[in-house]
């Protein structure tokens, strides 16, 4: 073979090593490629095995082949530890072994003289090597890591190697190894992507279960929050069906307006309008059912129900804006109201459409210890609070939507009593 082969079969055997993905059937490949190109009693190779903490035959090939399987070196085997630490201790560096050369070693009194251990292990080394019936050894790294070792048997002509044909071997074992450890690396990568996988599928399905299960907790709360809603109003017999008519005239309000009434913003205001006094679930009822005119320390504690409103909604994720509009659903207009003392387009729309509804219904409403008052009463009550308490646009959108919806015949609400519109 000459000069020119040898890159030429490199080159070949470089780019057959990039197509295969299989480590095994590549050093196979190697092994057929060394003994068509190059005649020799046997080409074979081990590597190292990490579950037996062994170098194994993986391939055998030629007339003198080793039997694969049979052969297994550990760690402490002379060839395995030489190239392993071997140029430490010969201090000359050598990348192969060659049998001849080891044989001038042994008897060079420049090596070998005063280095009794030394002389030890080169004879151990030829000893091995003469068992595997091998001419040449050629190791085969990964960084600082022996991953194998090829070794070739004798020429079948007689002849040694030539510097060129070693050179070729170790090229071929330094490419091999690198191939090896990137498709080593490849399947490592493909194999933690599948388990990457698997975890995130597990931990996508735990979510949608915690998402589930939020999403039952969310329902059984706002099922709670609802019933305290009915709690506060079935408190008072007087107020019968107050929710259900502050709701109709909020959104009857809300669409004279032009209020966006479609999906989550409808939902907001509903919401509002019957949660707005949920919070005097919490008010005692000697004060929420007083049949007179609060004091003043009393009124002082009617006064906290939008915050105690607003605290009930707190656990509500989806309910932010409608926790909101119950908080402030006191605010005046001209920022006297409570609890913040917001003014004008400070206080949420909804809680301004709910503060005109309610406090039409506290009017027109009859309770044990008042006789409600006729609609236009009311209408007039609306209007001279309108800039003081009341947006002046929500007032007239709602008088102007009451007098069309009801011109031809009476609210049915005016006829239903409530509690005090605190
Ligand atoms: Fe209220």
């Amino acid at each position: 073979m000459t000069s020119y082969d040898y890159q030429e079969a490199l080159k070949h055997a470089a780019r057959t090593m990039v197509r295969v993905k299989n480590p095994r059937r590549l050093l196979k490949m190697i092994v057929r490629f060394i003994v068509r190109e190059v005649n020799l009693t046997h080409a074979s190779i081990m590597m190292y095995d990490p579950l037996k903490s062994r170098y194994i035959f993986v391939d055998s090939q030629g007339k003198l082949r080793i039997p694969v399987g049979l052969v297994k070196l550990d760690h402490g085997n002379a060839l395995i530890d030489w190239f392993s630490h071997g140029e430490r201790r010969l201090k000359l560096k050598r990348d192969y072994l060659v049998l001849s050369e080891l044989s001038s070693w042994i008897t060079d009194p420049e090596i070998v003289d005063r280095r009794a251990a030394l002389k030890t292990c080169l004879t151990q080394l030829k000893v091995v090597m003469e068992t595997l019936k091998a001419a040449v050894c050629v190791p085969g790294f990964y960084k600082e890591d022996l991953l194998g070792v090829l070794l070739l048997g004798h020429k079948l002509n007689g002849k040694p190697f030539s510097a060129e044909e070693i050179s070729f071997f170790q090229t071929l074992a330094n490419d091999a190894s690198m191939t090896i450890k990137t498709a080593e690396y490849r399947e490592d990568i493909l194999a933690k992507n599948v388990e990457l996988e698997k975890q995130k599928q597990e931990l996508e399905r735990r979510l949608q279960e915690i998402a589930a299960l939020r999403k039952k907790e969310q329902e059984t709360y706002y099922q709670i929050v609802m019933s305290l809603a009915q709690e506060v109003n079935a408190k008072d017999p007087y107020t019968a069906g107050h929710l259900k008519g502050v709701e109709r005239l909020g959104l009857m309000t809300a669409q004279e307006m032009g209020y966006d009434l479609t999906g989550h913003k409808k939902d907001v205001l509903v919401a509002s309008l019957h949660l707005h006094d949920v919070g005097k679930i919490g008010i005692p009822d000697h004060i929420l059912l007083k049949p007179a005119s609060l004091n003043d320390e009393e009124w002082k504690i009617m006064r906290q129900h939008p915050l105690k409103g607003a605290k009930i909604l707190e656990p509500l994720t989806g309910f932010k804006e409608v926790a909101n509009v119950v908080l402030h659903h006191h605010e005046n207009y001209d920022g006297t109201g409570y609890p913040s003392g917001l003014r004008s387009d400070e206080i949420p729309l909804e809680a301004r459409i709910v503060a005109v509804v309610d406090s039409f219904h506290a009017i027109i409403s009859k309770r044990c210890y008042s006789k409600g008052k006729p609609i236009e009463a009311a209408f007039q009550e609306l209007e001279r609070c309108s800039g003081t308490q009341f947006d002046p646009k929500v007032v007239q959108a709602f008088i102007r939507a009451y007098k069309r919806t009801y011109a031809n015949g009476k609210y049915k609400g005016e006829s239903e009593t409530r509690s005090t519109a605190a």
